[in-house]
């Protein structure tokens, strides 16, 4: 089993630059098979679930070559096969493969998406408006066999904002007969990030970015481009550990649109940082003060950052709150942070209280999902002592070149397979 070893307590200063988003770039991989010859995706980041994701595009034919800084894919000779669930149950955004391949053959066959266990994380938004365009959802044992005679446009009203179903009902609109309309979609940037590339495609989608975005079906997408957003839970991620241990950390690739809700908690917190243009500047800052954060959607506080930020919480005098309001398990990171000597309570289901100051004690660690390791990890670089994170496979799932950005910036950490 691999692990990750940190001696904490480390100043860390230098750059660390921000890699593509992964959740723009797992679903520009899945729709890039709209793309009737070819397309090209780049600043894709380095981590385990776009090699997964790539597996899967090869077993249904595509050609992928990884140069000059981008994904160039070959979907000419692209097949329709069931995907196989040992590849399917590997991460969360298998399921945008629905979407995609619904709309380019009519048919598509899938098991249920893996991902972190942080919940329940039901599909049935995606499920509806698949069946809204005209298409029949059959569930035979975990498999999900989703076939159309034809596509057609029409208006999906989503019972809540989701992401996935909101990419997922843009992916199939692009095969449909006339336009889509989709009423409360999520507004997240990655829902930008795909549109941009379905309009480079040629597929017509307005509105992305807001709750109502309209899809031209079109036969003919081809030849789509796309840059990879920048990594907005990323950069969070980094800003956190760098109010923590900075000393002038420059992190480069910072949007700052996109993390305007955490910017906003870190003013409140009393954390100091200097933006310009891409590049935000973090030193470790003293006197912060409590605060109460509650995850929403975009615009809101984002819920893939609640774990990372427990942890500077635990560093801050008095009693700051946290209230997870997407994921109905996502306070497991807590029992470990406990037990390195931090004092969170878990008040109610989505309700977490955070006393601090605490001093954390390096110690043996189990990851269970991939914010949780996050939060684990920085645990580790601001403890005294030695900390071992067990199953730190999830943390690569969704952190490219880990290991290496926190080392070249000075942090004593090292990774074991
Ligand atoms: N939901 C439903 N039914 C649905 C879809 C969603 O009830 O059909 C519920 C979910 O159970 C959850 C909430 O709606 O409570 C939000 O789900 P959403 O569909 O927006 O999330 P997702 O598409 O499953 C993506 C990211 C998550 C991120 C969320 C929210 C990917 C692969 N995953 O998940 O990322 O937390 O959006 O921003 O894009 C992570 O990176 O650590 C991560 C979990």
């Amino acid at each position: 089993m691999s692990k990750i070893i940190i001696e904490g307590q480390k100043e860390l200063s230098g750059e660390i630059n921000i890699s593509g988003a992964k959740n723009s770039a797992v679903a520009l991989l899945p729709a890039s098979v709209l793309c009737k010859s070819k397309s090209v995706i780049y600043n894709v980041p380095e981590i385990s679930d776009i090699s997964y994701l790539i597996e899967i595009m090869e077993f249904l034919g595509c050609k992928i070559e990884n140069k000059n800084g981008g994904l160039f894919i070959d979907t000419t000779e692209l097949r329709n096969e069931p995907i196989p669930e040992n590849l399917s149950v590997q991460m969360r955004a298998s399921y945008y493969f629905m979407g995609a391949l619904l709309a380019r053959f009519g048919k598509v066959e899938i098991s249920f998406p893996g991902g972190c266990n942080i919940g329940a994380r039901p599909i049935d938004i995606h499920i509806k408006g698949f069946e809204k365009l005209g298409a029949t959802v059959e569930i035979i044992k975990n498999r999900y066999i989703i076939t159309a005679k034809k596509l057609k446009g029409t208006k999906i009203y989503f019972d809540f904002p989701s992401v996935g179903a909101t990419i997922n009902i843009m992916l199939a609109a692009s095969g449909a007969e006339g336009t889509t309309i989709i009423e409360n979609a999520a507004m997240e940037p990655e829902i930008v990030n795909v549109a941009s590339f379905l309009i480079n495609m040629g597929i017509n989608v307005r509105g992305a970015g807001t709750k109502t975005i309209e899809i031209d079906g079109y036969k003919e997408p081809d030849n789509g481009v796309v840059d990879v957003f920048p990594d907005r839970i990323e950069s969070g991620t980094y800003i956190i550990i760098g109010a923590l241990l900075g000393k002038d950390l420059r992190i480069k690739g910072i949007i700052k649109e996109h993390i305007g809700a955490l910017l906003m908690k870190l003013d409140e917190i009393g954390i100091k940082y200097q933006i310009d243009g891409d590049v935000l500047t973090i030193s470790k800052c003293e006197d912060l003060k409590p605060v109460n954060i509650k995850t929403q959607v975009f615009p809101g506080f984002p819920t893939d950052l609640q774990q990372p930020i427990t942890t500077l919480l635990t560093q801050i005098k008095g009693v700051s709150t946290i209230e997870e309001t997407l994921y109905e398990n996502r306070f497991k990171n807590t029992y470990d942070l406990n037990r390195m000597g931090a004092i969170t309570n878990i008040l109610t289901l989505n309700k977490l209280e955070v006393k601090g100051p605490r001093k954390l004690k390096g110690t043996k660690v189990i990851t269970t999902d991939l914010r949780g390791g996050a939060s684990l990890l920085i645990a580790g670089l601001i403890a005294e002592g030695v900390t071992e994170i067990e199953q730190c496979e999830y943390i690569l799932r969704g952190y490219s070149n880990i290991i290496e950005k926190l080392s070249n910036v000075g942090a004593k950490i090292d990774f074991f397979e």
